[in-house]
């Protein structure tokens, strides 16, 4: 077994592995974005217990549930701002839920066990007397919650005349004027920047340029307001000993990481196995201020350390612009065509690289739907499990235990396409393995598509329809079921973190056993093991459609499946 610093560390220490999103505001329903980074986050925690199957893991999501932004929804939805909140909350659970997004704690800002931690927390900042009052004015985007310092800020021309807008969201700021509490941001310059020189702290590379930039530069450290007026922002938590102020949302929010943990009592952190600090933060570039100044600032005042890891990731858009609720472009996972839903978690993993924006759209979501899952995966399962090559359903073992497979069938016609499969399948777990540790989860899709295309050109050169047809051919024959066979038990194993329901299908169907189906699993191809039993097993018998074609009809714009 492989032995990285990670998987160390979790041994030698028994931590368990800790992993976030962020916790999405209620404002309005979820949408593609929203769902990517769910199974970002998802698929890293999934890689995790495919190679440390012993590790304890805690993957967070949740709601953000507090602050102006929210206030207003609820007002224009004609709600409880609490009433707003549960049928929304409710929203982001259920999509994951069909999305087999797997957290292990779902945290809401307005659960008594978070007001307790958001309390706590601001009493270990004030006690170290790194928040203080002060008269405050500057310009407010209620959109993104945030102060924009003035050099941040531009004026625009639209319709209504003139606005100001925050360079960096492209959102509405409002001239604000008041009394707040505030925190020594600028005291921990120093500190981000050692914090920021660990190697890999933050990932992908150009975003941690970025966040390097951002820290050498003083504009984007100046003390911070944490508080805003309770009579401004009242669907908020109030300020410890102060009724009249309410806590800023985005130390509210931030704070929902501790929560999970516990946090702020030491029994209950202890027995959940003393996560913090978080193995990694993953976020959208939209908040990477949030989550690579403002949170480690906080937390190094309260004296706790710094997250070990924030992997930011870029934008999904649709119409060439950034998908978002308050923008109105935002494609809703429920939009897709159901028959097409069940890809999108693949497509998503498929096509995002981290570090640059990708363009969604349901035509995109479809083609590659039938091209990879319908064609090059479902079909070749369907094949080579399905009565009309394989009647007794079986998984043959190789004749030959001893020769490889290519030698077998030395004796056919086509040596070539057998060899080629078969080196890049030896190969293949050990690519994959490395583009999983670096988050390039593409990569590792594109690399096991590429060996079943091999598989599909193995499977029509060697003809096993007409092997079938010979007896004195069944021994070629079941090598060739053999093979590909194998090719499909490996490139399942390796997809689970990408599309578990889609890998567990087929690895039902060749009745692989629940603990046979970790990363060592598919460490070694049969062929390889020596020491190993290799005895014929069975397989799943009766028709196996893994991945209905999509068939759109332009007319009605409404997709069916069709089996067969
Ligand atoms: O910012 N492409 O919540 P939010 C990819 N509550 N990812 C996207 C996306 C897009 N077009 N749009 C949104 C908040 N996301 C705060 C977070 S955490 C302590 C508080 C994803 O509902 C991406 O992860 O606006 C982004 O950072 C997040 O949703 C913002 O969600
Ligand atoms: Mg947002």
């Amino acid at each position: 077994m492989r032995i990285s610093a990670r998987l160390l560390s979790s041994v030698v220490q028994r931590r368990p592995f800790y992993v976030t999103t962020p916790i999405f505001y209620v404002n309005a329903a979820p949408h593609i974005g929203h769902l990517y980074t769910a199974v970002v986050a998802d698929a890293i925690q999934r890689f995790e217990k495919l190679t440390n199957p012993d590790c304890k893991i805690i993957f967070s999501t949740g709601t953000d549930e507090h602050g102006t932004k929210i206030q207003q929804a609820a007002a224009r939805a004609n709600q409880s701002p609490q009433d707003y909140c549960d049928a929304m909350s409710k929203e982001y659970r259920d999509l994951f839920k069909e999305f087999h997004v797997e957290y292990t704690d779902f945290v809401r800002t307005t659960e008594e066990r978070h007001l307790r931690a958001v309390k706590h927390f601001w009493k270990e900042l004030k006690d170290q007397d790194y928040i203080y009052k002060a008269k405050y004015s500057g310009w407010y985007s209620v959109n993104d919650e945030a102060f924009v310092p003035e050099a941040h800020t531009r004026e625009e021309v639209t319709d209504d005349g003139k606005v100001r807008v925050s360079v960096e969201s492209g959102n509405k700021v409002e001239w604000t004027e008041e009394n707040n509490y505030m925190f020594r941001l600028s005291a921990f310059k120093t500190h981000l920047k050692n914090w920021l020189k660990t190697d890999g702290v933050v990932q992908p590379a150009k975003f941690h340029n970025q966040l390097q930039e951002m820290v050498a530069d003083d504009v984007y450290l100046p003390d911070i307001s944490v508080s805003r007026p309770a009579s401004r922002v009242h669907w908020a938590i109030r300020v410890p000993d102060d009724e009249e102020q309410s806590i800023y949302v985005w130390l509210d929010a931030l704070v929902n990481y501790l929560t999970v943990c516990g946090y702020p009592d030491d029994e209950l952190m202890k027995s959940r196995g003393r996560p913090w600090p978080a193995d990694v933060h993953v976020v959208g570039k939209d908040i990477m201020k949030f989550h690579g100044i403002y949170w480690p600032a906080f937390l190094m005042a309260a004296r706790r350390a710094a997250p070990r890891a924030l992997l930011v990731h870029a934008h999904w858009t649709a119409r060439g612009a950034k998908m978002s609720k308050s923008a109105g472009n935002a494609a809703r996972p429920r939009d897709a065509p159901p028959a097409a839903a069940r890809a999108l978690r693949y497509l998503l993993l498929r096509e995002a690289t981290l570090a640059d924006d990708a363009n969604y759209s349901e035509t995109k979501l479809i083609n590659t739907a039938n091209s990879e899952l319908a064609d090059t995966l479902g079909n070749l399962a369907s094949r080579s499990t399905g009565a009309a090559l394989n009647p007794r359903a079986e998984f043959p073992a190789l004749p030959d235990p001893h020769a490889a497979g290519a030698a077998q069938l030395a004796r056919c016609r086509s040596l070539q396409p057998t060899q080629a499969l078969m080196r890049e399948l030896e190969l293949l777990p050990e690519i994959c393995h490395k583009h999983y540790t670096n988050y390039q989860f593409y990569k590792a899709v594109d690399a096991v598509i590429r060996v079943l295309h091999l598989a599909n050109l193995f499977f029509e050169t060697l003809k096993p329809w007409e092997l079938k047809k010979k007896p004195e051919c069944q021994k070629e024959l079941d090598v060739v079921l053999h093979i590909t066979l194998e090719t499909l038990r490996i490139c399942s194993i390796i997809l689970q973190p990408i599309v578990p329901d889609i890998a567990k299908m087929v690895l039902d169907r060749l009745l692989i056993p629940e603990n046979a189906r970790n990363w060592n699993d598919c460490e070694v191809p049969s062929w390889n093991l020596k020491d190993a039993v290799h005895e014929t097993k069975k397989i799943q018998s009766g028709k196996f459609v893994l991945f209905p074609r999509v068939y759109v009809d332009k007319g009605e714009r409404k997709a069916s499946a069709k089996t067969g």
